[in-house]
């Protein structure tokens, strides 16, 4: 049964804890029909999840940016919802709705947050996948209140009939439902309170033209400076009352992947490993010394990257390969390759995306222990085949 809770001023409406915040399996909640849909009864959709990943629940959610002014970073995004909030605000209109996209990690469910909560609205969380069925998505619609937002995470993996009940739902805030089947077919057209939309989506390129031309306003979120994440790494350690050095902040921040999620893990690794070994104090070589042993390298890139650039420029011989035959070697997800493993090492310039398929770059090669010559002959270096 889903339930709603207050934090501060915002009010988050998820399920309990049977769903899988990671997955976003749907919660235990029985199944619900268009038939069952009343508007302002209370919410019941299996399709309503809590936020967040399961690593960002356990002390992320304290770590989260809950005002603007607190979120590192951005800077032109977040100027520029500034000012359609407070306009919306002083108009006591609801927010036009929001597309952001960008690689996992970035911050996009924390602008959901602080967006409703700045707006004094009560947020639905909810994503593509959880929204099954066209029930699902007429029972969510129909009890959002005025000015609400609703949060959909994953929003490229919306089937298309769900999407189409969306396109007059965010229009004309009106949903068109058939109840019944043959003669007792009926048609009804269910008036909608004024709402924001939120979608988050890693996929951007998979949305639909007509979903993303519904959406007021559009932001990339990019990769954060090594800067950027040194202030976020002295904020997450002020929070957890970790003691710091500026050295040991801009050490995790350089092999944080451009991500504050992983400048999190990471800081949380390190503090682990200063209050074992040492005197519980973090300074630049006890980051060093800690992300070693987890396996991450002074770029930041973990195993699965270096196995990635590895398997790229030795089995496939620096490339072009499709990232189906990487996924299939290396025995991973493709999605887990093109979500998170592909975008940083593209970022730093150590793989190409062509149309024949993935490629190293002298430099990612040269990463992965393996040099490349001009053109495209390989040859083993086994000295440099260790990265750490
Ligand atoms: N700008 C920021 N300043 C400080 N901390 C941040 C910022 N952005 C994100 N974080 C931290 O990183 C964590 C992950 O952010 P968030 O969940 O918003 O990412 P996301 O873009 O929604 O990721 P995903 O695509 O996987 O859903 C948050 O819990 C928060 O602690
Ligand atoms: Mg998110």
């Amino acid at each position: 049964m889903a339930k709603t809770a207050r934090t501060g001023r915002e009010k988050i409406v998820g399920a309990s804890g049977a769903a899988d915040a990671e997955t976003g399996s749907p919660a235990e909640s029985g199944p619900e029909t268009a038939s069952d849909v009343t508007p302002g009864t209370a919410l019941r959709s299996p399709a309503i999840v809590p936020t967040g990943t399961a690593e960002d629940g356990r002390l992320g959610n304290a770590l989260r940016p809950r005002r603007f002014d607190e979120y590192v970073g951005q800077t032109a995004v977040v100027d520029s919802i500034t000012v359609a909030v407070m306009a919306a605000s002083q108009r006591g209109e609801a927010l036009d709705h929001v597309l952001l996209h960008g690689p996992p990690g970035l911050g996009k469910t924390t602008i959901a947050h602080i967006i409703a909560r700045e707006m004094e609205s009560r947020l639905v969380h909810t994503s593509g996948p959880a929204m099954e069925r066209p029930a699902d998505v007429v029972g969510i619609l129909s009890n959002l209140g005025e000015r609400d937002v609703l949060f959909i995470d994953e929003i490229h993996r919306l089937s298309s009939a769900v999407e189409e009940y969306l396109y007059s739902a965010m229009e004309d805030f009106r949903v068109d439902f058939t109840t019944g089947q043959g003669a007792f077919a009926k048609t009804i057209n269910l008036p909608l309170h004024p709402f924001t939309l939120i979608g988050s989506t890693t996929r951007v390129g998979m949305l639909s033209a007509p979903l993303r031309d519904r959406f007021g306003l559009v932001y990339h979120l990019d990769y954060y400076t090594e800067e950027q994440l040194t202030l976020v790494v002295q904020r997450s350690a002020k929070i957890l009352d970790v003691q710091i050095s500026d050295s040991g902040a801009s050490e995790i921040a350089r092999r944080s992947r451009g991500t504050p999620r992983i400048a999190n893990r990471l800081l949380r690794r390190v503090r682990d490993f200063a209050q074992v070994r040492h005197d519980g104090v973090i300074d630049a070589e006890i980051g060093k010394n800690a992300l070693l042993l987890e396996g991450v390298d002074h770029l930041g890139l973990d195993r699965l990257d270096r196995l990635y650039l590895e398997t790229l420029a030795r089995n496939y011989d620096g490339g072009p390969a499709g990232v189906n035959a990487l996924a299939a070697t290396l025995n991973e997800e493709q999605q887990t390759l093109e979500d998170v493993v592909e975008p940083y090492l593209l970022k730093i310039g150590f793989i190409l995306r062509t149309t024949q398929g993935r490629r190293t770059t002298p430099e990612g090669a040269k990463h992965a222990g393996v040099v490349q010559a001009l053109g495209t002959t390989l040859k083993s270096d086994p000295q440099q085949t260790r990265f750490l």
